[in-house]
């Protein structure tokens, strides 16, 4: 995966993913703090740029740590002085950047964004999530199920609220893999038909079968996984009023969490909106994995790290 961009999981093939969590697996292995930068720092002398046009606390803090341990360093850019497209264009952005470091993360509004400088930067451009996608996050979040529960063929992931860029980046995580998937949203914020597409494509190749519904129970039923986000996305606050309007009935609380398998494990990108998208008996018990996937950020990013910037591990 040397050089190459990671902008959506559609862009990769299977094996890169399987490969991606190995190397995270065996990152992992090796411990979490200072452990793991004591074992070896492939990538010193490397660079990392981050660029972050919203908020962030562990894309910021993962990526940075990550980084580190493997022996880079990081330059963070701050969103104020970039003023990416205003005061200079996104492909005058790349051809700076791809002058003084060897990788760019970048969060941005628009996912396009994320194009012009893959188009514009020779170095490999790592998406810390778009309003399309949020690969890295994904990746965590398959190493946490796989730890939680095993091989992921045949298992149920029953994504509840939002239809939008983690939701997304999950159908094409069971496009590809092919853990079957139910998404239960109100009507109107069900994924774009685009997404949904492109993930029939990748499930007619893996098995996985993909619903849409509107009804919360009927998304639940059986999960082996329930997984939420926010219901009001960095970006989405003017339509905060009326998405609390429409969302509650698709809040994760204990009463739907019954519908699902009673070893169901809970999943949430995090931040967590306590009382709204999840209740704090939830987000808090014992089916809940939120840390567990926040942790596993680490891990799944130090393998993207490794395998664009030298071809992984061995
Ligand atoms: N899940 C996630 O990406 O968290 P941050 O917004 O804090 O980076
Ligand atoms: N859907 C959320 C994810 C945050 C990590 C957002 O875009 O704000």
């Amino acid at each position: 995966m040397q050089g190459r961009d990671l902008l959506t999981l559609a862009d990769l093939s299977a094996t890169d993913i399987h490969r991606l969590l190995a190397t995270a697996k065996t990152l992992k292995s090796a411990g979490v703090k200072a452990a793991a930068a004591a074992v070896s720092q492939p990538l010193a002398g490397y660079t990392l740029a981050m660029i972050f046009e919203k908020p962030s606390l562990r894309t910021r803090a993962t990526f940075a740590i990550g980084m580190q341990q493997l022996g880079g360093q990081v330059v963070d850019l701050q969103a104020e002085h970039l003023q990416m497209g205003v005061r200079e264009t996104v492909p005058d952005v790349a051809r700076n950047l791809e002058r003084w470091v060897d990788v760019i993360m970048a969060r941005v509004f628009e996912h396009a964004t994320l194009e012009v400088l893959a188009e514009h930067a020779a170095i490999p451009i790592v998406n810390g999530l778009s309003d399309y996608t949020h690969p890295c996050q994904i990746l965590a979040d398959i190493l946490t199920m796989q730890e939680h529960k095993g091989n992921l063929a045949g298992r149920k992931l029953a994504y509840v609220g939002d239809g939008y860029n983690v939701a997304n980046s999950l159908l094409f995580g069971a496009g590809k893999l092919g853990y079957h998937m139910a998404v239960g949203c109100p009507e109107a914020y069900l994924p774009p038909e685009h997404v949904v597409a492109r993930a029939r494509g990748l499930a007619a190749e893996s098995g996985a079968t993909l619903e849409l519904l509107s009804d919360p129970i009927a998304t639940v039923r059986d999960a082996d996984v329930v997984y939420t986000d926010s219901w009001i996305s960095m970006g989405l606050e003017a339509e905060a009023a009326e998405r609390e309007r429409v969302f509650p009935p698709y809040q994760v609380n204990a009463e739907l969490l019954r519908h699902a398998r009673p070893d169901a494990i809970v999943m949430h990108c995090l931040p967590a909106h306590r009382g709204m998208e999840i209740t704090d008996d939830v987000m808090d018990g014992p089916q809940s994995v939120v840390f567990d996937q926040a942790e596993n950020r680490l891990h799944a990013q130090k393998a993207v790290l490794l395998e664009l910037l030298t071809g992984g591990c061995n």
